[in-house]
């Protein structure tokens, strides 16, 4: 690993922790509490073995007593050691109640712990939903639904599993450590020493098993994302895979990712498998040395038999957790890799506007000023296109498929900024980059090419627009858009639901309904993306002539294939591989004799064939 590498890592973990830290709000409270829980469990858990030892070695046996003087004291008020050598049982009883309020504490520490680990998982879960919804358009063009979804569940998941199961113990862990190490520390140094020198066995091994797994657990995420794009995809594309027959290919090819990742798995558990059992070992050996070593000192008169048996079982709290510290490290560097993809998606910048971005009247003329654009890395799709249309009018867009012309109104819309230096749209002589952007969506209506439907009813479908949108608007702009007729012919009609749970619309219809949505809307500036190409051309002119009656005030830009959609505009632009060939109106560049008039012919063409 290069230097440069090292900070890179070492920046990732600090903004993770901080990510965690941020998430965190609401939540730590409830840590605490656990955490605290988990300290007196592991405090009582460490004076169970003293009790032993003193009743073994200073009430049964007539070894001095080398306890605290406030104990003693105890006893003697009590009657001592001969009071509790006749009544044993009072001895159980104090052991018995001892281990159940470690278990009370116990129980305290696991339930505020997943109060706080679920409180926590909440919150993510919200910032991340929330955060996606603000990053810009062109992130999410750039990312794969399905690899998005699994880092919200799958990845929140494994966070969440390490608060909740691991991250407490791993405190109470380290708590009891540290005790158990002092107490046999204050017991017998030379047993202790020899109990101690294993340690860092098993804690190189976890480290460098860790690093190992930390870096198979990346691959295997990484896999599950794949495998969770291509089932997404699959699902959202049945169709095209079904009208191609693709299924055989599409299965295979999901057969051969899943096979992947549960290779990797198994890959992964094997060294599980490997780690636990080697470990094992280990501490099995620096058991049995304890346990041999101790007795020969027992027999030596080195050491009293009641801390023979006190120190047996610190040394079982001492190496038992030192084998799960390797595990709960393992959990730990997984949910880190979980982190870090989450903190992919945190860490993306969201939309933001410049400083005193404007809220300016809409209703003005719409400039193009000699824009420039190309998406990331690939070659230029608008060069240099200029030209305005007023206030009030319609404009027509014709030009071929990849022409540029969603791209166009994807700028006029802000979905992606023009970058510094390579012109700008101005509205009433206002830059839209100035800007605030929610506002120009609010005022440039879009029909989109390829309309989506949310999976609701089609009255909240087309009434999204407006909060308080009553059923007779509704239906008015259903009507503008032909589609009332349509609707009523269901049999629960503007309550019918759209989508997978309900009817599926025609592209047609959901065209329609997408323009009913921006009637709705009655936004001064408004776009149709080729959303009447897939209505027949006598619906295609009813809606434009309803439309020309509701919108007279709104600008209106029409994207089409078909001149008789767009020959009644103002204006007429056709765009050619990112360049404005011709522009004018319908009988200007009919005279013209361009690529219009090629067009105009074919298709007049087609239609007296047709008659
Ligand atoms: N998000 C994107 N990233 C990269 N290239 C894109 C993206 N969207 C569209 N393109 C490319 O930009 C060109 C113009 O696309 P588009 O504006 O949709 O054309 P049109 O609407 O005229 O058919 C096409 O060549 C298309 O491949
Ligand atoms: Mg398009």
């Amino acid at each position: 690993m290069t230097k440069e590498e090292k900070v890179i890592k070492r920046k990732n973990k600090s903004r993770r922790l901080k990510l965690v830290w941020s998430f965190m709000r609401g939540s730590k409270a409830f840590f605490i509490i656990s955490i605290i829980s988990a300290l007196i469990s592991a405090l009582i858990d460490v004076i169970n073995p003293q009790v032993i030892s003193v009743t073994v070695d200073n009430v049964i046996g007539t070894e001095e007593a080398d306890i605290p003087a406030f104990v003693t004291e105890w006893i003697n008020a009590a009657g001592g050691f001969g009071f509790f050598k006749d009544r044993l049982y009072i001895v159980g009883g104090i052991i018995i109640l001892l281990a159940a309020i470690a278990v009370v504490f116990q129980y305290c520490n696991r339930v505020f712990n997943t109060k706080g680990a679920e409180t926590l998982v909440k919150t993510m879960r919200d910032s991340i939903f929330s955060h996606i919804e603000r990053l810009p358009f062109s992130w999410h063009m750039k990312n794969q639904t399905g690899d998005i979804i699994q880092r919200c569940t799958s990845d929140v998941d494994t966070v969440k599993r390490f608060l909740s199961e691991q991250l407490t113990s791993l405190l109470r862990t380290l708590i009891m450590l540290v005790l158990s190490i002092y107490m046999m520390f204050s017991m017998n140094v030379k047993m202790a020493l020899i109990a101690c020198a294993f340690m860092p066995v098993v804690i190189i091994f976890s480290v460098i098993f860790n690093m190992k797994v930390e870096k198979q657990f990346t691959v295997c995420d990484e896999n599950e994302g794949i495998l969770s794009a291509m089932a997404q995809e699959n699902l959202t594309g049945v169709r095209v895979v079904r009208a191609f027959g693709r299924e055989r290919y599409e299965r295979e090819k999901f057969n051969k990712q899943n096979e992947k990742y549960t290779g990797l798995w198994i890959r992964l558990h094997r060294m599980f498998a490997l780690y636990w059992s080697a470990t094992d070992l280990v501490v099995a050996i620096q058991v049995m040395f304890i346990v041999i070593i101790g007795a020969i000192m027992c027999v030596n008169g080195e050491m009293t038999a009641g801390k023979y048996i006190a120190f047996i079982s610190y040394n079982a709290m001492l190496v038992w957790p030192i084998r799960q510290l390797g595990r709960m490290i393992s959990e730990m560097s997984k949910a880190g890799v979980s982190l870090g993809r989450i903190d992919e998606i945190m860490s993306a910048e969201e939309e933001h506007d410049k400083p005193g971005a404007i809220k300016p009247d809409m209703n003005g003329d719409i400039r193009f000023e000699h824009v420039t654009f190309n998406y990331d890395g690939c070659p230029v799709i608008l060069d240099d296109i200029d030209f305005e249309i007023k206030v009030g009018t319609t404009l027509g867009i014709l030009g071929g498929t990849g022409s540029g012309k969603s791209t166009l109104m994807y700028l006029l819309n802000r979905l992606y900024d023009i970058p510094e230096g390579n012109g700008r749209i101005t509205v009433g002589g206002v830059d839209i980059a100035d800007m605030n952007a929610a506002w120009v969506r609010e005022h440039v209506g879009m029909v989109l090419q390829e309309p989506f439907l949310f999976s609701r009813s089609i009255a909240e479908n087309i009434g999204i627009a407006k909060d308080d949108a009553t059923l007779l608007e509704i239906r008015q702009a259903a009507r503008i858009a032909c589609l009332d007729e349509t609707i009523g012919s269901f049999s629960k009609g503007y309550d019918t639901f759209v989508g997978e749970r309900g009817v599926t619309l025609s592209g047609g219809q959901k065209q329609r309904a997408a323009i009913a949505r921006l009637v709705m809307q009655k936004t001064p500036i408004m776009v149709f993306d080729d959303s009447l190409s897939a209505v027949d051309t006598e619906t295609d002119s009813k809606i434009r002539c309803a439309l020309k009656e509701t919108s007279a005030q709104s600008t209106v830009i029409l994207i089409s294939h078909r001149i008789t959609t767009l020959m009644h505009a103002e204006k007429i632009i056709v765009l050619d591989h990112g360049k404005i060939a011709e522009e004018g109106t319908h009988e200007e560049l009919i005279k013209l004799g361009g690529i219009y008039k090629k067009i105009y012919d074919i298709q007049s063409m087609g239609a007296e064939e047709a008659v």
